[in-house]
């Protein structure tokens, strides 16, 4: 049981990890907004690392609506490119949001740069969830998922990055497994299970 927190709004705008994160949310019972219902802008995000990102969405979202505010900062680290894309793995679309073309350029920096091997190819997805309390409280939760890069693009499933990306003891990618199957193994839902349990005995 979940005591003293009713509604949490979930501060972020791209509507894969609102699903992901609702989904992942439901069965604690919450009331849960999206940052659009609250009329929430998407803030600068100029963080160095996930953490300090995730947080400036979570704080900004709480501040404003006035109820504990989840976040998640997330991208795909690609260990040959100093973990590239990284931080800047939304940027990497560009403002259209294209992630065909995101994973183009990876591919062509990977083939440019000979580092098609398997060893180079090893990559790892991180996700920081924070959690922020309108008392200024908050709190971060890591979770990574490892595996490699994978060329050609498969998969229609998922978001950003998942049809290049193949995680470890599995042949499929991420944009081939089905929304369920993902959403059990992912970065996210490793953060999410830390979460679970601290939310499980926070007292608001
Ligand atoms: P931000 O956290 O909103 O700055 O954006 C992170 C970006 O990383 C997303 O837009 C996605 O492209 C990528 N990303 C994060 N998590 C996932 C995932 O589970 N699958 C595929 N791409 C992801």
């Amino acid at each position: 049981m979940i005591k003293n927190i009713k509604e949490i709004v979930i501060a972020s705008h791209n509507e894969g990890k609102v699903k992901e994160i609702k989904s992942l949310l439901k069965p604690l019972g919450f009331k849960i907004y999206s940052a659009k219902k609250f009329e929430i802008n998407e803030p600068v995000e100029n963080g160095k690392t996930f953490r300090e990102n995730s947080l400036i969405k979570s704080k900004n979202a709480s501040l404003k609506s006035g109820i504990p505010s989840i976040a998640d900062d997330s991208g795909l680290c690609i260990l040959s490119l100093n973990n590239d894309p990284g931080i800047y793995s939304a940027r990497w679309a560009g403002k259209s949001k294209n992630f065909d073309l995101a994973m183009k350029k990876i591919e062509h920096k990977m083939t440019r740069n000979q580092l098609l091997n398997k060893s180079s190819r090893k990559a790892f997805f991180c996700c920081a969830l924070s959690i922020y309390f309108p008392n200024n409280d908050f709190r971060v939760f890591e979770g990574k998922k490892y595996g490699h890069i994978q060329f050609p693009a498969l998969g229609k499933n998922g978001f950003g990055y998942d049809p290049i990306f193949v995680p470890n003891g599995y042949r499929k990618t991420f944009g081939e497994m089905n929304f369920d199957y993902k959403e059990r193994i992912s970065h996210r839902a490793i953060a999410f299970r830390k979460m679970k349990k601290f939310l499980q005995t926070y007292k608001f």
